[in-house]
């Protein structure tokens, strides 16, 4: 089997390279990648950027894969699923109208109201003068969520309990054009208590099948302080969620939005991703993603054994009923990956990165040669023979172990065989966690 791969991060690599491992599969393409997926066997570079024209899918075409399987969430809500149709090439994920569910908060809380999905009380505006009014009222005992609806790469979610903060916020989303966030409409919601956790599921349109959960760290530094991040790390183990949990998350969460997409003529295929605030035995659904996870992906997927490309192929078919015992998660192992980010990441208030600065590694943790770790590159470019660092977030290590405590010092050891100029990462990343047991 020959796939191809749109992305260039941590979450394709970690993708490749477990897509790699199984027999089946021959070649893995990635458009474009990066030059640190090259350690994987395999894997080959394909040097474009997505673009949705046509030109772009004859460039798919002449690759002649079998599957392609979209990273990021971009291609999707610009509808590159839809692009794909007239090719025979089947695309795991899903086409633009189900893609929404992502690409607008709008949308995705409308479609949660009507189809009896927990999520917190929420209004929509349209009109800056009309979000202020009704700020002022102080809804929700003043402590909201203002939510820029479209997609805003991250940065347009403010948490708030201060109306003038509330108030600039507004206008900066909505009237301010030099502000990196541009809003049409708003999300105005309750914030809600409680732990954060992802949860993931592989969809054909008709069935899901679980693939796991785990817990990401936005926030830069030690002791969750900082600003927000792409995410600084993540982990799992298989007692945060038992049979008895599973099957209420995917009966509340993950199958009310394959019945809901399929009664609206939409039927969701590819990766389902829930934002999910749990307090206490209370679930509510932060938001829907129609991709998986960075760093949740390098977290998850190691843990996952059997024919992988095989099962994602099914799904992508529409047939994953006859493919879900394929796959199934190793209980019997916790994961933790950690980042290493450039200096200045995530480069606010003007500080530029520190970029261009050589890595080292330790020859056999960059060739995949550390039982239970892999190291997977995300921005890094060749200069001359050497891997340098050219992004936010650089690489991250990720190690499973049969307890979370032994899973987060074989990464952190791992992590320290890895070196650049200004290498910044979270020292305590499921420490909190380990913490409270
Ligand atoms: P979203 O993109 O909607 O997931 O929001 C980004 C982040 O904002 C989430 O990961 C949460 O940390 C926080 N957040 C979003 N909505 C709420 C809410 N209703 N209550 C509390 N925190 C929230
Ligand atoms: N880790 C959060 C995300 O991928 O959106």
């Amino acid at each position: 089997m020959k796939i191809c791969i749109l992305g260039s991060g941590g979450r394709e690599h970690a993708l490749a390279h477990r897509l790699s491992l199984d027999p089946v599969v021959e070649q893995i393409y990635v458009v474009p990648g990066n030059p640190g997926m090259l350690t994987t066997p395999k894997v080959e570079c394909i040097p474009a950027t997505f673009e949705m024209t046509s030109g772009f899918v004859t460039l798919i075409k002449c690759l002649n894969v079998d599957l392609v399987i979209p990273g990021p969430e971009v291609p999707l809500c610009e509808g590159f699923a839809d692009l794909m149709k007239g090719t025979s090439i089947p695309v795991l994920g899903p086409r633009k109208e189900a893609a929404k569910l992502e690409g607008s908060k709008a949308y995705s809380k409308l479609f949660m109201q009507e189809f009896d999905i927990p999520t917190a009380d929420f209004k929509i505006f349209e009109k800056a003068e009309e979000a202020c009014e009704f700020l002022k009222t102080r809804p929700w005992g003043g402590r909201l969520v203002i939510k820029a609806s479209e997609l805003q790469a991250g940065k347009g979610v403010v948490v708030s309990d201060n109306l003038e903060e509330q108030l600039l916020t507004v206008e900066r989303f909505m009237q301010d054009p030099k502000y990196p966030v541009k809003s049409r409409t708003l999300v105005i919601e309750e914030c809600l208590p409680g732990e954060e956790l992802s949860l993931f599921a592989l969809c054909d349109g008709e069935e899901i099948l679980y693939l796991g959960e785990a817990r990401d760290h936005k926030r830069l530094l030690d002791g969750d302080k900082g600003p927000n991040t792409g995410g600084m790390g993540c982990y799992t183990h298989s007692s945060m969620v038992d049979e008895e949990l599973q099957k209420r998350l995917e009966e509340l969460v993950l199958l009310p939005v394959i019945q809901g997409m399929k009664k609206r003529g939409h039927p969701f295929r590819g990766f389902l991703f829930a934002g999910v605030m749990m307090d206490g035995d209370d679930i509510q659904v932060l938001e829907y993603n129609v991709r998986l996870g960075d760093p949740e992906t390098q977290t998850l997927l190691p843990l996952i054994k059997g024919d992988l490309a095989q099962t994602f192929l099914s799904a992508a078919r529409g047939q994953l009923k006859a493919s879900k015992s394929l796959i199934f998660r190793e209980h019997a192992m916790a994961s933790v990956h950690i980042v290493m980010a450039s200096e200045n990441y995530p480069g606010l208030d003007g500080h530029a990165l520190s970029l261009g600065h050589r890595i080292s590694c330790d020859d056999a943790l960059s060739e995949h040669n550390v039982k239970d770790v892999s190291l997977f590159y995300a921005g890094v470019k060749k200069e001359k023979e050497y891997l340098v660092n050219s992004g936010g977030r650089v690489l991250g290590v990720t190690a499973l172990a049969p307890t979370l405590a032994q899973a987060q010092v074989k990464a952190y050891e791992n992590l320290k065989k890895v070196h650049f100029v200004g290498a910044q990462y979270r020292k305590d990343i499921a420490a909190r966690e380990l913490n409270q047991k």
